[in-house]
């Protein structure tokens, strides 16, 4: 009983996990109030470093989604970047920029961008700030310092809150970028306190587009993972 229970988990989990996948086109259709609720409530059962969950969302729709994405297009034209975190092209070892690379060779060839038309790819990354006609995000705020360790279990959030939107039937994306105009973000939400980490899209996907099509792969177990220790132990070696 307790196997058969634990493969259908095992089963399910591998649905929900596997199905997740990053959405870059969206229906204008809402999210229902009560499913938006659920999905945030499951969320929140994400584990943090001795439960202090510090985390503060933000979830933006309707007007206010509107109005922000007009701040945050603004602030782009205008080259307003601020950023909580830093961020740095040389943060990536070798391996990871062939693995971005990659990524983004599939990426923009489902959009029929070249690889050398930086103009076009520019264009279509600050359109993206219209969160991918998604209807809301969420904005994920670090409390506090903002501190590594804390910013790790906003981390944690965020990977519950998409497996949540995954298993409700939600479509999201999340978008580092929206993280680049923190402070106009904050200006037009009200927050005062904490450090922004990351932005959310989230809606229904629209299955016909092409950039909804695009399938990442992942580095094999081995080359990101070790196992120590998997033999018998010596204690439990009998004579
Ligand atoms: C912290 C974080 C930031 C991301 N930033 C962006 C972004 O700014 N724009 C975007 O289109 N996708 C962004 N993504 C989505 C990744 O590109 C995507 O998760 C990755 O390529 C793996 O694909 P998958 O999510 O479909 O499995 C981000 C993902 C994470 C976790």
């Amino acid at each position: 009983m307790t196997r058969f229970v634990t493969t259908e988990l095992s089963s399910c989990a591998e649905k929900l996990i596997r199905g997740r996948r990053a959405t870059r086109a969206f229906r204008p259709d809402p999210v229902p109030e009560d499913t938006m609720r659920d999905i945030f409530s499951l969320a929140g059962a994400a584990p943090s470093n001795s439960n202090a969950q510090p985390w503060q969302v933000e979830v933006v729709s309707g007007a206010a989604r509107e109005r922000l994405a007009d701040a945050l297009l603004s602030a782009h034209a205008e080259r307003r970047t601020s950023v909580d975190y830093p961020y740095s092209e040389t943060m990536y070892a070798p391996v990871h920029q062939e693995r971005r690379s990659a990524f983004g060779a599939e990426l923009y060839g489902a959009l029929g961008i070249g690889s050398g038309d930086h103009t076009a790819r520019a264009a279509y990354d600050a359109e993206s700030l219209r969160f991918y006609g998604a209807p809301h995000a969420a904005f994920l705020f670090v409390q506090g310092d903002g501190e590594a360790r804390l910013a790790a279990d906003v981390g944690a959030y965020m990977q519950t809150l998409l497996l949540a939107m995954t298993a409700y039937g939600v479509d999201s994306c999340p978008q580092g970028l929206l993280s680049f105009y923190a402070d106009t973000v904050r200006a037009e939400l009200g927050v005062t306190g904490g450090r922004l980490l990351v932005g959310i899209s989230f809606g229904y996907a629209d299955a016909s587009s092409p950039v909804n099509q695009v399938k990442t792969e992942r580095a094999p177990l081995e080359s990101t993972t070790a196992f120590h220790d998997q033999g018998p132990s010596s204690e439990s070696v009998g004579p």
